[in-house]
């Protein structure tokens, strides 16, 4: 059983490695209620893997995972029902329309009919997106189709939101939408595990951020315990980041010679 006390999710010592591979390598860390916690790191740092883990989407190697106390090799269902996710991929139903798709997802879940209808009409509605509830998922452009993952990770009010760079592709009133639940979400109780690479959302919207890199979380706390390890107090997320993920004189290196070469060019 789901208690208030227990941590929603908690990942202890996790290893995960596809052949040579070591995506993730012996990460530990706790998400509370009510709690959002963002998972930033370069490409391949290993973030989706750490999701996909979380959600049994991949094989467990090392480590344990607990999801609202409960063990996801026994308790699959219970943890299933109560979680919400987004993936990093488009939306795979491409051969339905929204309505077939959420007509599926109603019936699999076993929700009420006309309150899933009311919660549809008003997520639509928020995300101006009626007009494709019988379009083709296929024929939807890149944002549209992300509103749909989200909706459908919404539908049945879970207890923790897990979304692998959720606002991909989401025009800017769609965003500050869906960033607005998730504040919600998170005022009723609820917890997020979020990644992203748009650092300004980040520091918006975590209470707590993990950064990672090669696999290892390299830093994990709140932006102003960030700031601290980094010796950047004051200094925004990108630089902390930067800092942290030790790109900062790279990234210094290559502004450096884009100048000189933009600038040669100019005076050829
Ligand atoms: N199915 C797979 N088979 C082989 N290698 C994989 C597989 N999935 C991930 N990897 C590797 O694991 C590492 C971590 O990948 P992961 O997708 O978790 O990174 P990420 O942090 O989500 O990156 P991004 O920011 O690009 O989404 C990478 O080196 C990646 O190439
Ligand atoms: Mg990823």
């Amino acid at each position: 059983m789901i208690t208030e006390k227990s941590a929603m999710v908690s990942v202890t010592n996790l290893t995960k490695s596809f052949g040579t591979v070591v995506a993730v390598n012996d990460i530990s860390f706790e998400v509370k209620p009510g709690e959002i916690f963002g998972l930033l790191g370069p490409n391949g740092a290993g973030k989706t893997t750490t999701i996909k883990q979380i959600l049994g989407l991949l094989e467990q190697e090392q480590g344990e995972i607990k999801v609202f106390g409960l063990d996801p090799n026994k308790d699959d269902i219970e943890i299933k029902r109560n979680i919400g996710y987004v993936s990093e991929d488009p939306l795979i139903y491409k051969s339905m329309t929204p309505r077939m798709l959420f007509n599926f997802i109603a019936s699999i879940r076993g929700l009420d009919e006309s309150e899933t209808t009311k919660k549809l009409q008003y997520y639509f509605e928020s995300l101006e997106a009626v007009e494709y509830y019988d379009k083709l998922v296929a024929t939807l452009s890149r944002g549209n189709k992300q509103k749909m993952q989200v909706i459908a990770a919404l539908i049945h009010d879970p207890l923790l939101l897990i979304m692998d760079e959720p606002l991909t592709g989401l025009d800017a009133k769609s965003a500050k939408v869906v960033k607005e639940v998730l504040e919600l979400h998170k005022e009723r109780g609820g917890s997020v595990i979020f990644s992203t690479h748009i650092l300004e959302v980040a520091e918006e919207m975590c209470d707590r951020i993990a950064i990672m890199d090669r696999g290892k979380i390299i830093a994990m706390g709140t932006i102003d315990e960030l700031s601290k390890m980094a010796d950047k107090v004051g200094a925004d997320l990108e630089d902390i980041f930067l800092k942290l993920t030790n790109q900062d004189e790279s990234v210094n290196h290559i502004v450096t010679n884009l100048r000189k070469m933009m600038n040669s060019k100019k005076q050829s």
